[in-house]
């Protein structure tokens, strides 16, 4: 034989691990002109073998680590199983038995990323998880890699394709919450607890990840502040559109002069922003850098063969690597120490939704109440009117998230207003 074997062991067999066979298998022959040495699947770790026999020879499957994790041979462990525990303790073994490891778990990437690259780092092992974030969208590589010559000060995206599909559908279809939410579940994009997409969970880890790696400083889930689209409207999409704008759930990274800014939330932005015409599950991740200028990078960010494109680039990184001795190349880039803005030292334009007694005085009230906080109103509009009550929407320009919550707060107390029904922030 006149090239090398590397031998890979999946953890996982699901959606990703599926897609990662297959792609594995169809690219076998290509892949040693590709890179010079063969990548064989050696074994593969799952709870119940039952449910796999008919996909992978029966010699693979496993459903115990210590087969994997004691095997010399194998010199690459691709972790598509999920969720913290045991993926966490396999992975952190795996480095210090110097395996090296691709992962696509952004749940323990967000959360114990920077200890875990740290573990590879002094084994001299890769961790590489492109899949981490926006699935077969190449980001983590880019952010590294390509654009490692930019400050970049501001990473935004759309980064979780049910929530997008489901403001698709309620944006063309005009369904409700509700509705979409059961059609993204019939179809297969929403899981069965679809909790971590529409609050904004998912999105979450995959921004802590980004800002991370943009900003060169640690970020986890836990400084994320994040909001879900569950009390988004039919009727805010249809005003949004009024105005001009479409309403997305965005994660927003920007590294300012007083802190990182991180923030999931639904978001108007305007209809010509590239990132307003990114439909269905489709994600997109924008970057600003000082020398790139914008770059926008737009995908499938899931789906077994999307994901397992991102997942099969990191093992063949990993291979090359290995072959050129020069494993570790590229590990954790954070060297800086950034502090986190807390959701309230942050700024935003706001649409705010009411329901008001429509007599005289009124607005004034609330234009009084508003100027006493700082907070300058671009657009007010008055929607519909039932005996006397008034349903307003008012715009803001860009104001510090505290002193807009403040003024909502003596203002959702005020006798003349009946309800405070909807706010969602505005991109400036
Ligand atoms: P999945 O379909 O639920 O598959 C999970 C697989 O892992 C199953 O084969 C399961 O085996 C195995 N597994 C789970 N826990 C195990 C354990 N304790 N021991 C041994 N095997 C175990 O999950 P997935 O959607 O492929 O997601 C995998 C990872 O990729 C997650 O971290 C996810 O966040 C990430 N990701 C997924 C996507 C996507 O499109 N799905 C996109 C980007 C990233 P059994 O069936 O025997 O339980
Ligand atoms: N649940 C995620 C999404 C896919 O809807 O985008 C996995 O990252």
């Amino acid at each position: 034989m006149d090239h090398n074997v590397y031998k890979v062991a999946l953890l996982g067999m699901g959606t990703v691990g599926g897609g990662v066979y297959k792609i594995l298998e169809k690219q076998k022959n290509d892949m040693v002109c590709k890179i010079g040495s063969e990548l064989e699947i050696a074994k593969v770790l799952v709870r119940n073998k039952g449910k796999y026999e008919d996909k992978v020879a029966p010699e693979k499957l496993t459903d115990q680590w210590s087969d994997i994790i004691n095997d010399d041979s194998i010199e690459i462990i691709v972790e598509v199983m999920g969720g913290i525990q045991p993926a966490g303790t396999y992975i952190k073994e795996a480095l210090e038995k110097g395996k090296h490891v691709v992962t696509a778990n952004k749940d323990l990437m967000a959360v114990e990323g920077h200890e875990l690259l740290k573990i590879a780092k002094a084994n001299n092992c890769d961790l590489l998880f492109e899949a981490a974030v926006a699935g077969g969208i190449p980001i983590i590589r880019p952010l590294k890699q390509c654009l490692n010559g930019n400050d970049i000060t501001e990473v935004m995206g759309i980064i979780n394709g049910t929530t997008n599909f489901i403001l698709t559908k309620m944006t063309e279809e005009g369904m409700e919450f509700a509705e979409a939410l059961k059609l993204a579940t019939d179809l297969g994009y929403a899981e069965a607890d679809p909790t971590a997409d529409i609050e904004g969970h998912d999105a979450g880890r995959k921004l802590a990840i980004l800002a991370s790696i943009a900003f060169h400083s640690p970020v986890t889930f836990h400084d994320v502040y994040t909001e879900g689209i569950s009390k988004i409207s039919a009727k805010d999409i249809r005003y949004a559109h009024e105005l001009g704008c479409e309403i997305k759930l965005l994660g927003i990274a920007k590294n300012t002069e007083a802190g990182i800014e991180v923030k999931v939330h639904p978001t108007m932005i305007p209809s010509n922003h590239p990132l307003a015409s990114v439909k269905d599950s489709f994600n997109a991740v924008f970057v600003h850098g000082d020398a790139v200028d914008d770059a926008m990078f737009y995908g499938r960010g899931a789906g077994a063969l999307p994901t397992g494109s991102a997942v099969v680039g990191d093992i063949i990184d990993v291979a090359r690597n290995i072959q050129f001795n020069c494993t570790s190349r590229i590990g954790c880039s954070c060297y800086k120490d950034i502090p986190v803005k807390d959701i309230g030292e942050t700024k935003s334009g706001y649409y705010v939704r009411m329901k008001l007694e429509d007599r005289a005085g009124t607005l004034a009230a609330l234009a009084g109440v508003f100027g006493s906080n700082n907070v300058s109103i671009s657009k007010l509009l008055q929607k519909t009117k039932q005996g006397n009550t008034a349903e307003v929407v008012i715009v803001t320009y860009e104001v510090l998230e505290k002193e807009f919550m403040d003024s909502i707060a003596v203002i959702s107390k005020m006798a003349m207003v009946k309800e405070v029904s909807s706010i969602i922030r505005v991109y400036h």
